[in-house]
């Protein structure tokens, strides 16, 4: 069946059709309007403006993601929408598009968590994955494993209790004038950068759990660039970026070991737009290989939000009969 779906919960606006079946999983359009490079004026994403940008673009995106999949809305057998976790304006023009657009034409509605479009993005890529598995979600506002149950369900075994992985990157280069979002900056600065330069504090909070704390990593990695520029010392950013980017990967090695250990699963699937990470990806492949586990991630363009995860899930919440009427709301958290 073809999905057409809708993500909107910050700022991308997306929309995409995919196909999806028993044995098909297909992407036929997966169009987005990024609005990164007005957010970058700012430095951060202004929640006011991107809802905004999410009403001019959400009408244009639906005609060319139907268009590039070469089908109509008589094609399409449900309609997925990004309900939540996310930024509450921008989520609302999302769900209100697709919500009008099933109720004109009959459509089922099918709403669908943003973090289990993260996960389902790995279905796209990799055709013979299925559940169950752990998950390791990180992006810009979370970080936390799940034990996935089944394609819907999803228990998160732990998280970041502060700041999310995302948001330690962006905040710490946004502090050194890297191009926002600062995460895919400082992923190309480190390669330059010595790993071992700066001493900066592991997000692995205690040997016990698997919950991080990315917030320690942060102020220090801030404080030492403010003491350093107020000393007027030069900053070496590939080395602030190496180091604080080899914290943070010797930190999710540590704990997808122990995740592997606690919970007996051999396979991870890691998600989410921080799962873009080179160094991240490569350091949960050397923990995968040594304990003989399967690991895998969402091809590049697909970490970031995009429709076509949203329609992923969409259809494993359809199977399950998920379903929405026009009393649906969004919710941010
Ligand atoms: O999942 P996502 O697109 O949006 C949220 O749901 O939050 O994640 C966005 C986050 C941003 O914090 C961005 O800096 C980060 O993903 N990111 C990266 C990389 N590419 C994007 N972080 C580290 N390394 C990257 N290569
Ligand atoms: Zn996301």
């Amino acid at each position: 069946m073809y999905i057409l779906a809708f993500e909107s919960s910050c700022d991308e606006t997306a929309c995409a059709v995919v196909e999806m079946s028993e044995d098909t999983r297909q992407i036929k359009s997966n169009i987005i309007a990024s609005q990164v490079d007005i957010h970058a004026l700012y430095g951060g994403v202004v929640p006011e403006i991107a809802s905004r940008a999410h009403i001019e673009a959400i009408s244009k995106i639906t005609y060319e993601a139907l268009e590039v999949a070469g089908v109509t809305l008589d094609d399409i057998g449900a309609i997925a929408v990004t309900q939540g976790p996310g930024l509450i304006g921008a989520l609302l023009v999302g769900v209100s598009f697709a919500k009008a657009l099933a109720f004109a034409r009959g459509i089922p509605l099918v709403p669908v968590d943003h973090i289990k479009g993260h996960v389902a993005a790995n279905y796209l890529c990799h055709k013979e994955l299925k559940p169950p598995f752990l998950a390791l979600v990180m992006s810009g506002g979370h970080t936390s494993f799940f034990d996935v149950k089944s394609y819907t369900d999803f228990e998160e075994i732990a998280s970041t209790q502060d700041d999310a992985a995302g948001e330690c990157f962006d905040k710490i280069g946004r502090v050194m004038g890297l191009p926002y979002p600062g995460g895919s900056a400082m992923d190309k600065l480190s390669h330059k950068g010595n790993p071992q330069a700066i001493p900066f504090p592991s997000p692995a909070i205690s040997k016990d759990t698997l919950n991080f704390s990315f917030s320690g990593l942060k102020t220090a990695v801030i404080n030492y660039l403010n003491t350093k520029k107020q000393k007027g010392e030069e900053i070496c950013r590939e080395d602030v970026c190496a180091s604080a980017t080899h914290a943070i990967v010797e930190a999710v090695k540590q704990k997808v070991e122990m995740a592997l250990k606690k919970t007996g699963y051999n396979t991870i699937v890691l998600a989410g737009g921080v799962s873009a990470n080179s160094h991240i990806r490569a350091g949960i492949d050397e923990v995968c290989q040594k304990h003989g586990a399967s690991f895998f991630a969402p091809d590049l363009s697909l970490c970031g939000d995009n429709g076509a995860m949203i329609g992923a899930q969409g259809y494993y919440e359809f199977l399950d009969g998920k379903r929405a009427d026009e009393t649906l709301n969004a919710f941010p958290s």
